[in-house]
């Protein structure tokens, strides 16, 4: 069969979706709850394209070519719905990118992941990361006005954390090695940065309870940082900050751990229902419409490969 595409024809075989068949010849279409051969319903919209044969805008991960259409996937009117489909999804998403700490340090330290390697017991790690980013034996931190400290979420909660004394104590431990570690913060301002506002009083009081390790830090940087498809695709899609605010009730920074080394975060998820659809009897929809939300009961734990961390399009589910 024969579709228009761009204005070019080209064959296709009818059996894929549209997105598989434009991905095939080269468009680079985005999708969140559509992933290659796994199960899915149609929900985010950012896959959207237009067949001008009938003027309609159709979402290309569930759609199947048919003679005559006629495809546009790059017009101002495409990108820009694509564009409010996801500033729609991220005005229902409470969480930070990056951690305000790392993104203020003059040095370049990757002060977040530094405190969550020591908070996790893996000192050496914590080293190598301090050591990686600067000279370990004369550390910029101690003539350093500290913006860290300024900008650190823990201080809008009760008082900051002193990361400037932890990174000294740090550099100074003389019993630890160099291991396999390396980063230096990489912050970019081309990237887009998904950043939480502010607690309620009663988060306060949770975060409180919650984080109460000697440190105190809240680990603001999202742990999915890197796989993230919402954030990529927000990066290409220009948007800056959410358009419409932020309006989740989700419990800020509330980590389930769900089994081994996988973690849910409910105020990440954007319900796209991936893991509900590829998990049997493991992740579940609880409630309608906007009250929609994505939980794991504790008997459905168990079901739930770690895996499904890899299809999730946003950092609500993370191994670490
Ligand atoms: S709470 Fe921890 S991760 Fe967050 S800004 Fe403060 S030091 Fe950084
Ligand atoms: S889930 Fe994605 S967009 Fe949200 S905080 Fe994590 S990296 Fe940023
Ligand atoms: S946890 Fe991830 S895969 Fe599951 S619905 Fe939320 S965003 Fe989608
Ligand atoms: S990827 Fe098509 S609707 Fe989500």
């Amino acid at each position: 069969m024969k579709i228009k595409v761009n204005g070019k024809e080209i064959d296709v075989t009818g059996q894929n979706t549209l997105i598989e068949e434009l991905r095939n010849i080269g468009y680079d279409i985005p999708s969140l709850c559509y992933d290659s051969g796994a199960s899915h319903q149609a929900s985010c919209m950012v896959c959207m394209v237009k067949n001008v044969a009938n003027g309609q805008m159709i979402p290309s991960c569930s759609t199947f070519p048919q003679e005559g259409m006629n495809i546009e996937t790059d017009t101002e009117e495409v990108l820009s719905l694509r564009r409010m489909s996801l500033e729609l999804l991220l005005s229902d998403h409470r969480a930070d990118c990056e951690a305000p700490c790392t993104v203020v340090c003059p040095a370049r330290i990757d002060v977040a992941q530094v405190i969550l390697h020591y908070d996790r017991g893996d000192k050496d790690k914590a080293y190598s990361l301090l050591a990686s980013a600067t000279d370990i034996d004369n550390l910029p931190c101690k003539d350093c006005k500290a913006p860290c400290e300024k900008a650190c979420r823990r201080g809008t909660v009760d008082k900051c954390v002193s990361v400037r004394d932890m990174m000294m104590v740090l550099a100074e431990a003389k019993d630890l090695r160099v291991v396999e570690a390396k980063s230096v913060a990489n912050v970019s301002k081309d990237v887009f940065s998904s950043k939480l506002g502010r607690y309620s009083d009663a988060e306060k009081e949770w975060l409180k309870e919650v984080y109460s390790q000697p440190s105190r830090c809240l680990h603001c940087a999202c742990e999915g940082r890197d796989k993230c498809k919402l954030r990529q695709f927000s990066t290409n899609a220009g948007i800056k900050a959410p358009r419409y605010g932020v309006s989740s009730h989700q419990i800020v920074k509330e980590q389930i751990h769900v089994k081994g080394s996988l973690y849910f975060e409910p105020a990440k998820c954007i319900r796209c229902g991936l893991c509900v659809y590829n998990t049997n009897d493991g992740f579940t929809f609880k409630h309608r419409g906007f009250d929609m939300q994505v939980v794991i009961p504790e008997e459905s734990k168990n079901n739930v490969d770690e895996k499904i961390a890899d299809i999730c399009p946003t950092g609500a589910l993370f191994t670490v």
